[in-house]
């Protein structure tokens, strides 16, 4: 199946404009960090298997997996195997080139051994009884599939978020995102239940949704906005804005976890869920900006951040349109425009969820 997205802006503008997201996952990493600790490590493998599904440039998926070894080597001394994991289309280059700075062990450790896969993290990827730590980050809300050839009246189906938003997703729609997710989930948890030992950790973390609220709710908005716009000025015409939208899930914890809690649910018996929580992350630039006041710099720092993980998708999704590069530019100024104008009202919000799993006995 081919997925919908191709990995993020390449050529480290991911690495550059991702700091949110690190700062997202370190709540949950100090629960695994917590895990690992109480740990025993006595099994035959030959290497103590840690794969991190979705790293992206790499930037931040080492800077997790510097903290699970860490924690790892307060249990054991075993070698270990570290797997980075994402679409054959992610720029695998700059993660290459971060894993063996100056041909050593990125990790400072020579029993540590890195490879990447290529593959959908929706698919099972490595070998079963091979993965004793297996993490994600800032990606499950990816779809696996576009559930609709067109999303007629916005560009996500989590939307609209403003009150005075003029466009809908219909109740009919968003039942079928509603299917969508629970099966990427079903596929994700199967996947790496196969992969992982028994008593091996999974931990998830990804952008969400908590309390009506959702990351970068108001900016798809204004996103939606702009494009109406392009239709107008004849930028793009009505059916290539209706077939455009973000194949991306903002989900609530309650949605990461369904399928592994509570006693009768349906994943129950690969799974134990040891601790699911919703938390808002604050945004670097936004500290910033209340510190300096500078709404040119804040507008900027958000948009690039907002477009480090929307652009490649819109262009794969667009690709083959004769005005893409128009397109493109025009939209995104026009966020970044609107942001300036008002950065009270169209706060830029990082809500976050995160799961700890434990893998039950072979079942
Ligand atoms: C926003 S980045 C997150 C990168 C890093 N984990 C972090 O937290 O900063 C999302 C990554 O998930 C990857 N991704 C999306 N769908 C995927 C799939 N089906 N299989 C593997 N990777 C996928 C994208 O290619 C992208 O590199």
């Amino acid at each position: 199946m081919t997925s919908v997205v191709t990995g993020m802006v390449g050529g480290g503008f991911y690495d550059r404009n991702s700091a949110p997201q690190w700062a997202a996952a370190d709540l949950p990493l100090t629960w695994l960090e917590s895990a690992l600790a109480e740990r025993s490590f006595k099994d035959t493998a030959p290497a103590v298997g840690v794969a991190d599904f979705g790293c992206s440039e790499g930037r931040n998926s080492l800077a997790a997996m510097r903290r699970v070894i860490g924690a790892l080597r307060t249990r054991s001394d075993r070698p270990v195997q570290t797997l980075f994991v994402d679409l054959p289309t992610n720029d695998f280059g700059r993660l290459f080139a971060a894993l063996r700075p100056d041909g050593r062990s990125a990790f400072d450790d020579p029993a540590v051994y890195s490879a990447a896969v290529g593959g959908d993290m929706f698919d099972p990827l490595l070998p079963q009884n091979s993965v004793h730590v297996a993490t994600t980050f800032n990606s499950v809300g990816y779809l696996s599939r576009r559930p609709v050839e067109r999303l007629s009246n916005h560009v996500i189906a989590n939307g609209p978020f403003l009150p005075d938003a003029k466009d809908s997703v219909s109740d009919a729609e968003h039942a079928i995102f509603m299917h969508q997710i629970r099966d990427d989930m079903r596929r994700f948890y199967r996947a790496r239940a196969a992969e992982l030992v028994p008593g091996g950790q999974l931990l998830m973390q990804c952008f969400g949704a908590k309390d009506g609220l959702w990351a970068c709710d108001c900016t798809y908005d204004v996103l939606n906005d702009a494009l109406l716009e392009a239709v107008d000025m004849g930028i793009i015409d009505r059916d290539t804005y209706e077939r455009y939208y973000s194949a991306v899930y903002y989900r609530t914890v309650e949605q990461l976890t369904e399928l592994v809690s509570g006693p009768d649910a349906e994943l129950g018996a690969l799974f134990r869920l040891d601790r699911a929580e919703g938390y808002e992350v604050p945004m670097p630039f936004e500290e910033d900006f209340k510190r300096t006041g500078d709404a040119t710099t804040y507008a900027r720092a958000s948009v690039n951040y907002f477009r480090a993980f929307t652009e490649a998708m819109m262009r794969r999704a667009l690709s083959g349109h004769r005005s893409l590069d128009r397109l493109i530019d025009h939209a995104f100024t026009r966020v970044e425009q609107a942001m300036k104008d008002d950065p009270e009202r169209l706060r830029i919000r990082f809500i976050s969820i995160a799961a700890l799993l434990t893998r039950r006995d072979q079942t």
